[in-house]
């Protein structure tokens, strides 16, 4: 009799314990995924969605290396009241010299909040050098390029944006380009990216 009221007791003593830790898992798994339904634990991830599709048509793209900038909006779950925000990435859609139309973030890879620019041929004295800074846009290269001003890494657009400057952990991130006749719609963006 004694044993099981010693059992009650550390029970009851111990339930303000069990519950904290449980309601803070809870809060954890939703913050980790804001959509998680009761019991969704094991539901797919929370993905970002698109929300408009940017429309380009091919006469867009007379010539190879005609770049154009565009943003790229993206609907992201998140925890809190609004329980999504959108995110718009600017990007760049482009002919290639194989006259392939490709997309990329302008974000470049090193993550510090800095952008890509399209540099098709050096420019001399374009302006955009400081006493501390290199110019981006003077760069010497042999193909077009993206390059980040910050650090200048450098990206072969022939070569499928291959680093060819600098110590970048990755690629620019590409965003998938859907034709439809004369139509180019965005895809999907690389799933690494956001
Ligand atoms: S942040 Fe892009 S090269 Fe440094």
């Amino acid at each position: 009799m004694d044993q099981s009221r010693r059992k009650l007791l550390k029970l009851l003593a111990a339930t303000p314990i069990y519950l904290t830790f449980g309601f803070a898992g809870v809060a954890l798994m939703r913050f980790a995924k804001p959509s998680m339904a009761p019991l969704g634990v094991f539901d797919a991830a929370d993905e970002p969605e698109q929300t408009e599709n940017a429309l380009f048509t091919k006469d867009l793209f007379p010539e190879p290396w005609i770049c154009l900038e565009f943003m790229y909006n993206l609907k992201i779950k998140v925890f809190s009241p609004q329980k999504e925000e959108i995110r718009s990435i600017p990007g760049f859609i482009l002919r290639l010299g194989d006259d392939q139309i490709v997309a990329y973030s302008r974000e470049c890879p090193r993550g510090r909040g800095c952008y890509l620019n399209f540099v098709k041929k050096s420019v001399e004295n374009c302006g955009c050098a400081t006493e501390t800074k290199e110019c981006c846009c003077s760069i010497k290269v042999k193909n077009p390029v993206l390059v980040c001003c910050c650090h200048m890494d450098t990206y072969d657009l022939a070569n499928d944006a291959e680093c060819i400057r600098g110590p970048s952990p990755a690629r620019p991130k590409r965003i998938e380009v859907i034709v439809h006749g004369d139509q180019i719609t965005l895809g999907r963006l690389e799933s690494s990216i956001v």
